[in-house]
């Protein structure tokens, strides 16, 4: 017993002396390179560092990992992280990375579901760059359009349009503090969908670093590339150093309303109803869904009916007098502003809010929770969201489900026009989340078997052939690349579910820009052959 101890601390200081060598390599590297001029101890931690923990925890959404007892499949966290204020110190560290043989993984707004920014679970040493000051927007009015570099947050790039045009906009996601690098590589969307798209097809140009350390644009990358950047997940291809997108014009007065009704009063119905009309209804007009229980002995479901649209309460009333008179909606239910306010109003804050609000990206409150998402094809039936009720009642934390329309502009642009593939024929997308406060690993498994139980449940009501699920919406647990270079065939399991036929050009595409599988995670994209 005794020898088996010695054998273990012995381990232990080889480990902690060859992670100790390959930060010290890595730094050593970095101060060789011409492009990093910077003192790299200003902008390298490593663990020993007192400000690792607080760099790392920082922007994360979801510490289920953090503070989860660690055990051998536990995912491992950065050798080094990395903050550059340069591109020329991004291309130092990939090349860098890449002499020393470890991996690098990038993070922009640190939003991603399983943590995969900064976390791997390959057990080979990493880097991360972390892109948080790197950050500018450049608005340009006179052709509507910004250069935004990956670091920025939606909530940025939001205040910032506000500030140069009370008439313009982008259609992106809803939480401000998300990252520009992960959301738009996956998509992006939000209140603005239906008119507009993803954030993803409102990009107009791009630059990239890719795996030689080259800084490409569209133009130097071509066609595939800038096509796979768009929807195709952050990572695979290389870093996304900036985005060039079009910004869309917005009316001088949106409109917003909240109507809450439980299950107990009647929501069932009236989700049948919005089922039949929520993807037709005029493109101006966003109406989700987000029916939750109440934590724990929750007595019946809640369902509120929350939604946008781009004009005045006295275009929207007729428009829901038409098309959902069950809902009851009057005038006072609803409420005008500014483009900005709604995005005070649906990022969590009250419309009156300074917009400064919006520039806050670190989180303090955070839970833990295990999302996953599927796409709905047909209407479920009464008897399918009775039985969604039940287990949602069941589960003794927040759980939810937020159902967000598709249709108008959606359906008209081709599967295959970006990376991003899921366009006509959905009704809508439905994201399920759970979420707990006793950061366990107890606790975390048993949220997750509920988690896995109401996907099972669904099955029968949402898209198969593939059963399809949005990448931004990270989910490992349909499949995950188990070694370096997964097939394609085996990549499959996971990666028709996030890109559909597109997975297969995608893949075409990383076997031409990246041909030795450098930006690889849990979750990337394989080569082809
Ligand atoms: P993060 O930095 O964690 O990156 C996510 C992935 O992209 C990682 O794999 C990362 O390595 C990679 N990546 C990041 N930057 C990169 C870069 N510069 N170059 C290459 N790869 C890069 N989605 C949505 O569509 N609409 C919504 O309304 C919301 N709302 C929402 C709310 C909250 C609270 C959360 C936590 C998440 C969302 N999302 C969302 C999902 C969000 O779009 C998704 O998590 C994004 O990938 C987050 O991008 P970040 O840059 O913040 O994450």
């Amino acid at each position: 017993m005794m020898a088996y101890y010695v054998i273990v601390f012995l381990a232990l200081i080889s480990y902690a002396g060859s992670v100790e060598e390959q930060s010290v390599s890595f730094k050593n590297c970095m101060k060789s390179s011409a492009g990093a001029a910077t003192s790299i101890e200003t902008i390298a931690l490593t663990s020993s560092s007192s400000q690792y923990q607080q760099a790392l925890q920082s922007f994360e959404q979801n510490p289920r990992w953090v503070n989860s007892s660690s055990t051998s499949t536990s995912p491992t966290t950065p050798l080094v992280i990395l903050t550059p204020l340069t591109a020329s110190q991004i291309q130092a560290a990939i090349l860098c990375t890449k002499k020393l043989g470890m991996q690098i993984r990038v993070r922009s707004g640190g939003h991603d579901y399983e943590g995969l920014s900064f976390l791997s679970y390959s057990k080979a040493p990493f880097v991360m760059l972390d892109l948080n000051k790197l950050r500018s927007i450049d608005i340009n009015l006179a052709d509507e359009t910004a250069w935004v570099q990956a670091g920025a947050t939606l909530g940025e790039l939001y205040y910032k349009i506000s500030k140069a045009s009370a008439l313009h906009g982008f259609p992106a996601g809803i939480c401000p503090s998300i990252g520009l690098g992960g959301h738009i590589s996956g998509g992006g969307f939000g209140t603005m969908l239906r008119k507009f798209g993803t954030a993803a097809d409102n990009v107009v140009d791009a630059t990239v670093i890719n795996a030689n350390g080259t800084i490409l644009d569209r133009k130097s990358m071509g066609e595939d590339l800038f096509w796979a950047i768009r929807g195709g997940g952050g990572t695979s291809f290389g870093v996304v150093l900036s985005w060039k997108i079009k910004l869309v014009r917005v009316p001088p007065v949106v409109t917003a309303f909240n109507v809450q009704r439980t299950v107990a009063e009647g929501a069932t119905k009236l989700i049948l109803k919005w089922q039949t009309i929520a993807d037709k209804l005029p493109k101006d007009l966003f109406i989700r869904v987000v029916a939750q229980n109440t934590g724990a002995n929750s007595a019946t479901v809640q369902v509120l009916f929350n939604s946008f649209f781009l004009g005045g309460i006295d275009r929207l009333m007729p428009i829901m007098k038409q098309s959902f008179p069950e809902l009851g909606l009057q005038a006072k239910d609803c409420t005008e502003m500014t483009w900005i306010q709604s995005a005070l109003f649906f990022g969590g804050h009250s419309k009156d809010d300074a917009p400064e609000a919006l520039l806050d990206r670190v989180t303090t409150f955070k839970s833990s929770f295990k999302a996953k998402s599927d796409y709905v094809r047909k209407p479920i039936p009464e008897a399918g969201l009775e039985g969604i009720w039940k287990l949602l009642l069941k589960e003794d934390v927040q759980a939810l489900l937020i159902m967000e329309p598709y249709g108008g502009r959606m359906s008209e642009i081709p599967e295959s026009e970006i990376a991003f593939p899921h366009r006509k024929g959905n009704l809508y997308n439905i994201q399920y989340m759970v979420k707990w406060d006793v950061n366990t690993a107890e606790a975390s498994r048993r949220h997750v078997r509920w988690m896995t139980s109401l996907y099972s449940y669904m099955t029968p009501y949402v898209s198969n052939s593939p059963r399809a699920a949005y990448v931004n919406y990270r989910d490992l647990d349909i499949g995950t690349n188990k070694r370096h270079n997964t097939s394609f065939a085996e990549a499959s399991v996971w990666g028709i579910k996030y890109f559909k036929a597109n997975f297969i050009r995608l893949s075409q595409i990383k076997e031409k820009v990246d041909p030795h599988n450098f930006f690889r995670n849990e979750q990337s994209i394989p080569l082809f052959s």
